[in-house]
């Protein structure tokens, strides 16, 4: 059986590399890259170090508006699924290019199966919201990482299509988590373990608007120990148009790290602040609390675990939740137990597989 995966962001890389060791025997796997991400930290360092092989096609969309990126990929993919005739195409999550290949692939009668289905924030402000609910309801199998996930889609009428198999994250978490705790890595910028906190700000809510931004920049250059701040080409470009410096107070700027290296620094962190969604599923695993700058998450487990806090409205808390009390220990695995990816490749062979 021929599977062809397309990725394009960051944490689809991610996804990725556990999905691609699982198929290995098992079914004749394809990559394509739609190049929404393009610079060396936020695609290439994620290839070479989690071992995915390189992809089989590359249509370096890059950068653009909502409408010309996702075109762009949308014509790309039609004509590389003509020539690879995949028997599935597997998406990943809930970027652009997600939902660009899911509708490639149903115009013109090719299955697709979504990994990472069912998550919503309910916050139709957010691209991904959209991305997802409308990939979900195009696909033909729904990989769903949580029991919340499959409550969302049969709430949808999806439950019919839907499998639990587990978070592919966790796989690749744990498998480099136990990879450094063998090979002793420095953290960056000589912090110490436990001495800073981990630090990303990407979304548009949180970047676009430089009032919100620097109130957020602001409150962080307050902590009282330093702030890897960790940032995506997306700030570091909008924080330059605005006036903003992110350099001010308990400050650390720092390029975007390669995963093992994020893996080590956020283990070792205090504490992580964030609007990424990984991220705050990334610590709750490592047992490292976080706050998330966002009015919701998809990730509820994290919350009603105690171990995520969020901040949307009144900046001003933000510093006094970002330093609070250690929360409860729990031993809770609402993530899965790290074998989602035999899981995936189980449910897609069995669905699919001739
Ligand atoms: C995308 C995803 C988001 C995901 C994030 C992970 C969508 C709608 N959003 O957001 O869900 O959490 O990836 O990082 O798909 N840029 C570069 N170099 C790069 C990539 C981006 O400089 O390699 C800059 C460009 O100026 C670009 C901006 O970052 O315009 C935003 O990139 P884009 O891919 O549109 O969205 P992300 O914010 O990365």
């Amino acid at each position: 059986m021929r599977i062809l995966s397309v990725v394009g962001a960051r944490p689809q890389f991610v996804k990725l590399a556990p999905i691609a060791k699982a198929m290995e025997g098992r079914a004749e796997h394809l990559i394509v890259h739609t190049g929404q991400h393009y610079d060396e930290l936020m695609s290439d360092v994620f290839f070479q170090d989690l071992g995915i092989p390189a992809p089989d096609f590359n249509l370096g969309v890059g950068s653009g508006r909502h409408g010309e990126q996702t075109g762009a990929m949308l014509a790309g993919l039609e004509k590389v699924f003509e020539t690879a005739r995949p028997d599935v195409v597997l998406v990943y999550g809930d970027t652009n290019s997600t939902l660009a290949a899911a509708i490639a692939a149903v115009k013109i009668h090719i299955p697709v199966a979504h990994l990472e289905a069912g998550l919503r924030s309910f916050n139709r402000r957010m691209p991904e919201e959209h991305n997802r609910v409308l990939t979900d309801h195009a696909s033909d199998l729904l990989l769903s990482p949580t029991q919340v996930g499959m409550d969302h889609l049969a709430n949808e009428g999806l439950a019919g299509r839907s499998v639990m198999v587990g978070d592919v994250m966790t796989d690749v978490l744990y498998r480099v988590r136990d990879e450094l705790a063998s090979n002793d890595q420095p953290l960056p910028a000589g912090l110490k373990t436990d001495g800073y906190y981990v630090c990303t700000i990407h979304r548009p809510d949180n970047t676009d608007d430089p009032l919100r931004l620097k109130a957020i920049v602001d409150s962080l250059a307050t902590l009282g120990r330093p702030v890897l701040l960790l940032a995506h080409p997306r700030l570091k470009a909008l924080a330059t148009s605005h006036g903003i410096d992110l350099t001010t107070g308990s400050l650390v700027l720092s390029d975007p790290l390669a995963y093992p290296q994020l893996v080590n620094a956020v283990a070792n962190s205090a504490g992580v602040v964030t609007d990424s969604g990984g991220l705050q599923k990334e610590a709750f695993l490592m047992r490292v609390p976080c706050t998330t700058i966002r009015p919701e998450t998809e990730w509820v487990e994290t919350v009603e675990l105690g171990w995520n806090v969020l901040v949307n409205d009144d900046l001003s808390q933000l510093a006094g939740i970002v330093e609070r009390p250690a929360p409860a220990p729990t031993d809770a695995t609402p993530y899965g137990d790290g074998h989602a990816a035999q899981r995936t490749v189980d449910a897609l062979l069995e669905t699919f597989g001739k």
